[in-house]
Formats: structure tokens, C-alpha cells, sequence
């Protein structure tokens, strides 16, 4: 296991590529089941998920094939109907599966997802939108078992905008009989995206990006060769990275009609912020002053930018107010930054966030996959040391990120992390390690 030191201090300069979306990519690979026919993916980022999303694939039966920035899928069949624990437990966005084998199979086995530290990610709206559309689904303590001889078009509300309920929904219901309609839909732009590839495979799907999609069923789907979306998330995360040193930093390849919010965020607090056609670059401040944020879905603020955001207003003029509306424990990390020197205190699913504070050394750990970013982005501004381990949770969703901060500047190198690795692994699955030290 590797843990990243980083010493803060330098401003970030320069241009950094971003990567293909992280939430469109396992999602779109997914939808590769719902075909017997090649489905060639460009633009998807080298992370571990999407590693983790291949295996449940080739699990499945799949062939899987990376070369370059690519993913080639083929579900020539026959394909396997259960997803199983020891991959799903890696990653929840496994659950992702179960609409395209009900879909092409009529039945699917795909192990508990369970909850992760951001909160429970229950799954009950991607249930009841299946069984409107006619599966028979058993939700068991261990895994969740569907059948459907058919599936029939529905009218679905959905009680939240959930993305995966919504995606689950849309994929099972493009091979249904009839029409579904999906009310209070989820409007992120890796719905969209997935509507766009779906749409070239041969489904007929209108209205993704609105909260009412209308989804009308047909007998198959064909191949495809679909470049996805650039990650929205990957790059606002940069770009508070090119703030909080004091930098003048370039993101490019990205879609900024998709990042409207989170730019508006940063003017807000001060910053300067010029957008091109695919390139944002944002500039260091005089005196950043603290804002207040809530935490909505698309196209309100990104819950994924949530915790570099609060590292960010640590550091600015005044308090600020984080309210996170989306998972119920997604404050975790909070606990790290205040050892970094931040001042956060939670009142429910308030976080006030004290500002005008400087980070100093310290040794902390990344709690998954987002709070870990942030937690790189408060070192990179700290006066000392920051020694982050648990960055497994980082190389889920971030390509080469240490690398390319680096190039933009900073001082930062992964290091082999001397911690035993049974003592790593025991802390990750929450078991009470004895204070030795307290011993000696
Ligand atoms: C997706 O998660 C993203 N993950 C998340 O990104 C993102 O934070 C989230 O959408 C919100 O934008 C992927 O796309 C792989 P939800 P998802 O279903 O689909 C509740 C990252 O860091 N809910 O919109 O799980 C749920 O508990 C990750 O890249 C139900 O109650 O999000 C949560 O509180 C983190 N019942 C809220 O809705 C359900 O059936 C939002 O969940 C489903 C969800």
C-alpha cells in the first residue's frame, strides 16, 4: 500500500488534461449488456473502479478489452446472471447491472452493495422502479435475487432524483414493452451521456437532463463506438487545487455548461475564473471570503464537491456553512482536516466552517474517494508535511493524480506506506487496534 506525502507551499501553474467521467464510464459499460454486438468506449479514465467494473463484466461473461484511452465489451452470451459479493463489496456502483440483466436475461442475482462511509446508499427507488416495470424482486440479507419474464413500460415517479435509480431504470426500460415514464429523474450530465450512448445503440429515450424522461421500449440493441463525457468532478477538484495555492491553473478538455455551479461557487468566494470553450482557468485571490453552500442534485451544487470545497473555505475570510443535503455522513472527513488544522464543527447536516486558518503537518488518513482528494488539496496548501495513507480510496476515481500535480507543480510523491499491511487492513475494516504505545 502506498500513502502520498505532500509538502505545501508552491502555487499551481499550468495546464492539466482531465480525464473521462468516472460516474458515465461504469455506467455506460454496463449498458454493453444490453447488447450482443461490440460496444467500444473512448475516453475512459485508467482508475481502479473502472478495473473493478471490468472484472464484475468479465464475471458476467463479457469479453473485456483495454487498449489506449478504450474499453472494447462484447456480451456475445452466454452470460452469467449474478454479480458477486467480493466484487460488488469493492464497488456499490455494481449494483448498476442489475436493470441490463433483467433486461437482456430476465433475471439477475447481484450481491447487497451495502452502505460505504458516505452514507447508507440505499437502494429501495432502483427496486421499486424495477418492479413497476414487472420484475419479481427478492431483496435477501446477502444478495438481491430479480426475475422478469417481461418487462412492461410504466409511469415511474421517482420519490428522489437518484442517479442510480435512474440510470438502473432507464437501461431496463429501454428493452421493455411499451413506454416508461420516469418522473423527478436524475438531471446529472452522466445521465444524459448514458441516454446519448443508449440512444445510438438504438433505444429511444427523450427528455434525459430533464426531471421527466420518456423512454420508449424497442425489441434490441445494437454496437456502438461512444466517447464519454470528461469528468466534471476530476476537474472542479483541480481547479480548487489551482486556488487554494494560489495558482493559475488550466483545466482542459471539459464541458463547463457542466460545472456551472461549482465556477459560480468560486467567483463567489473570490476567485477569477475564465471560461473557454473547453478549458477553464481559474487564478489565486487577494483575501478569498467565505460562502455558504448547499448541497443539492445536478444541476444544484455537486455533493462530490463538497469536501475540497471545505478545504478551500478553511482558508478564506470568515465562516462559511456547508449544509449536505445528499448523504447522510458524508462529514467524515472532517475530523482529518481539523488535525490539519482546520476548524470544522458539525451541527447535523451543517458543517461551520471557521476560515482564516493556515494547515500544518500532520499524518492523516483518507476516508474514501472524495474527503481523500481533499484532504491532497488542503496539503498542498499547508506550511508543513501532510502524510496521507488509505489513498487506495483516491485511485478510485482520480487517474495519476499525484503525477499530474506534480507537473503543474507541486510537491508531492507517493511513498510506500511502512504501516504492517494486517494492521492497514484491520483499521480498514474497523477493528479496534490496541494502542501499543500505551503499553510500552
Ligand atoms: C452517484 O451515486 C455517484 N456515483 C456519486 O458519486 C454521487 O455522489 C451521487 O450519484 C449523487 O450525485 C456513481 O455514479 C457511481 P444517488 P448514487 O442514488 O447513484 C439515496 C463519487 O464520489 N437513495 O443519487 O449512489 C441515497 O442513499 C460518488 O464519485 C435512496 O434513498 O447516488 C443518497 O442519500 C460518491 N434510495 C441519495 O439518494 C435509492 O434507491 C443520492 O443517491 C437510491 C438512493
Amino acid at each position: 500500500m502506498n500513502k502520498i506525502i505532500v509538502r505545501g507551499g508552491n502555487p499551481l501553474v499550468g495546464e492539466v488534461k482531465i480525464s473521462g467521467a468516472k460516474n458515465s464510464a461504469l455506467k455506460i459499460m454496463a449498458a454493453s449488456i444490453l447488447t450482443s454486438e461490440p460496444v467500444v468506449i473512448g475516453n475512459v479514465p485508467y482508475i481502479r473502479d473502472v478495473s473493478v467494473m471490468s472484472e464484475v463484466l468479465g464475471e458476467l461473461g463479457l469479453s473485456v478489452e483495454r487498449t489506449n484511452g478504450s474499453v472494447t465489451l462484447q456480451a456475445k452470451g452466454p452470460i452469467g446472471m449474478e454479480a458477486p459479493y467480493q466484487l460488488v463489496s469493492q464497488m456499490r456502483a455494481s449494483i448498476i447491472v442489475l436493470g441490463p440483466l433483467l433486461a437482456r436475461l430476465g433475471r439477475a442475482r447481484v450481491a447487497m452493495p451495502g452502505g460505504c462511509n458516505i452514507g447508507l446508499r440505499k437502494i429501495d427507488l432502483h427496486i421499486r422502479g424495477l418492479e413497476m416495470l414487472g420484475a419479481k424482486i427478492d431483496v435477501g440479507q446477502a444478495s438481491i435475487e430479480a426475475r422478469a419474464d417481461v418487462l412492461v413500460g410504466a409511469n415511474i415517479p421517482l420519490d428522489f432524483p437518484s442517479v442510480g435509480a435512474t440510470e438502473n431504470i432507464m437501461m431496463a426500460a429501454c428493452l421493455a414493452r411499451g413506454t416508461t415514464v420516469l418522473d423527478n429523474a436524475a438531471r446529472e450530465p452522466e445521465i444524459v451521456d448514458l441516454a446519448d450512448c443508449l440512444n445510438q445503440m438504438g433505444a429511444c429515450i427523450s427528455g434525459a437532463g430533464t426531471s421527466t424522461m420518456i423512454i420508449e421500449g424497442v425489441d434490441r440493441l445494437h454496437g456502438v463506438s461512444f466517447n464519454i463525457i470528461p469528468d466534471r468532478i476530476e476537474a472542479g477538484t483541480f481547479l480548487v487545487a489551482g486556488a487554494i495555492t494560489g495558482g493559475d491553473l488550466t483545466v482542459t478538455s471539459v464541458k463547463p455548461e457542466q460545472m456551472g455551479m461549482v465556477l459560480k461557487k468560486l467567483e463567489q468566494i473570490g476567485y477569477k475564473v475564465d471560461v473557454g470553450d473547453s478549458t477553464v482557468n481559474i487564478k489565486g485571490a487577494g483575501g478569498p471570503c467565505g460562502i455558504n453552500i448547499s448541497t443539492l442534485p445536478h444541476p444544484g451544487f455537486p455533493t462530490d464537491m463538497q469536501a475540497s470545497f471545505m478545504s478551500l473555505l478553511s482558508l478564506a475570510e470568515g465562516t462559511s456553512i456547508i449544509t449536505e443535503n445528499i448523504f447522510e455522513n458524508r462529514f467524515s472527513f472532517v475530523q482529518e482536516l481539523n488535525h490539519l488544522g482546520g476548524r470544522v464543527n458539525i451541527e447535523r447536516h451543517h458543517a461551520v466552517v471557521i476560515g482564516k486558518r493556515t494547515f500544518g503537518a500532520g499524518t492523516v488518513k483518507a476516508p474514501d474517494l472524495r474527503a481523500g482528494a481533499a484532504l491532497v488539496v488542503a496539503g498542498l496548501a499547508a506550511g508543513g508535511l501532510v502524510e496521507i495513507s488509505d489513498i487506495h480510496h483516491i485511485e478510485r476515481g482520480y487517474e495519476n493524480f499525484t503525477g499530474r500535480l506534480q507537473v503543474l507543480g507541486a510537491d508531492i510523491e507517493l511513498a510506500p506506506d511502512e504501516r504492517p499491511l494486517e494492521l492497514a487492513v484491520k483499521e480498514e475494516e474497523g477493528y479496534d487496534i490496541p494502542d501499543i504505545s500505551a503499553g510500552l
